[in-house]
């Protein structure tokens, strides 16, 4: 499975140049301590900007949307007009909701819509659904114009919003319209940022003696990445585990790929290196080297293994446990 995913991803990733622009809305009743309404405008793997019940505010994410929304003054009204209607009809049909299924607690209403580019063949999609309580509910049909019931709860509320043909239209307007015309200025905007490389640093770590030795990169932009292990310069599946690629809070990313060092002969160590490779085919390679492993394992030891080693290790972890904290602090958080 990982291994189809990986690769579902690097097809997706590297080969098709589908660019989205999406607007995704979190709304609740009975969840305290977060904004019953928030929004947030991402571009492929970007937050443009975000909105919510409490700032009631469009929120630029960015320096160059700074820019964009202090230009373009009609984006920055709709975008505003959204974010303030949004949270009304989403407290709206929350409330219908709750009659409908006579239910108190807590009621979560999310919305994903926005379009899909292809850079190469230009074709555009538009895409409108909404989810309650963590379940799809329901989405747009464009081509017909109407409203598909994703679970049968929904039937009601497929039933009322095609009743509103006016508004499943004015959808269909924002959709294959207004929001293209909106990637297609923020594309342009924020090309330079949007097209700079910036490689991560790589670092080997290790939990414990035995376990697998983590090649992890922290820092790169874009998400656009791949990898993976090597043996004698080939690469290797083979005790290999890749783990997703996560956001970093300063628009950066990070990832790690395990490799199961277990039965790796010390001398064969050498044999072995890591490739974090950037799609425009720029690399960072690490060799396989104990020397240069950053372990937390005084660390691991003193949280689960035996007291005796406990002991033995204390003064060291108390040394180490800070400075892994201090080096690592962000990627556990
Ligand atoms: C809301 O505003 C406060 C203060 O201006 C800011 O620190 C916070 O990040 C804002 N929240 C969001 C979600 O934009
Ligand atoms: C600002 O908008 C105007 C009109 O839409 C456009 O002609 C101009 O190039 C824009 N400025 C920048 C810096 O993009
Ligand atoms: C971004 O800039 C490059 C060159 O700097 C240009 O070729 C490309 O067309 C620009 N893309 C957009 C979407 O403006
Ligand atoms: C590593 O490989 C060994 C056998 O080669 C296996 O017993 C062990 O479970 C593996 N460890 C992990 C963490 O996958």
């Amino acid at each position: 499975v990982l291994c189809v995913h990986v690769l579902f991803f690097c097809i997706l990733h590297l080969f098709v140049l589908k660019h989205s622009l999406q607007y995704l809305v979190t709304a609740s009743s009975g969840v305290p301590n977060i904004p019953e309404y928030m929004g947030a405008m991402m571009l492929d793997d970007i937050q443009l900007g975000s909105c919510d019940s409490i700032n009631k505010t469009v929120e630029p994410k960015q320096d160059w949307v700074k820019k964009m929304l202090e230009n373009e003054t009609e984006l920055l009204e709709i975008l505003t007009q959204e974010c303030f209607q949004g949270w009304k009809n989403f407290g709206k049909c929350i409330s219908s909701l709750k009659e409908q299924f006579q239910s108190e607690g807590v009621h979560i209403l999310q919305k994903r819509e926005g379009c899909e580019w292809d850079e190469k063949t230009g074709e555009v999609t538009g895409f409108s659904q909404y989810g309650y309580n963590g379940e799809d509910f329901v989405e747009i049909d464009l081509n017909r114009l109407t409203w598909i019931a994703l679970k049968p709860e929904a039937a009601i509320t497929k039933q009322r919003w095609d009743a509103d043909s006016g508004r499943t239209k004015n959808k269909k307007n924002f959709l294959t319209n207004i929001y293209p015309e909106w990637m297609k200025k923020s594309l342009s905007y924020g090309n330079s940022s949007l097209q700079r490389t910036v490689l991560p640093s790589v670092s080997l770590l290790q939990k414990t003696p035995s376990s697998p030795v983590s090649c992890y990169a922290t820092g790169f932009y874009p998400k656009r990445v791949m990898m993976f292990w090597r043996k004698d310069g080939e690469e290797i599946h083979e005790g290999v585990d890749h783990r997703e690629i996560l956001p970093n809070d300063d628009e950066t990313f990070q990832m790690n790929v395990d490799l199961n060092v277990s039965s790796v002969k010390p001398e064969d160590w050498r044999r072995y290196d890591c490739v974090f490779q950037l799609s425009n085919s720029e690399q960072v390679i690490t060799k396989l080297d104990k020397t240069v492993i950053r372990t937390n394992c005084a660390k691991t030891i003193l949280c689960n293994d035996g007291v005796v080693a406990a002991v033995v290790v204390l003064s060291v972890a108390a040394v180490g446990f800070v400075v892994y904290k201090k080096k690592k602090g962000k990627r556990f958080k």
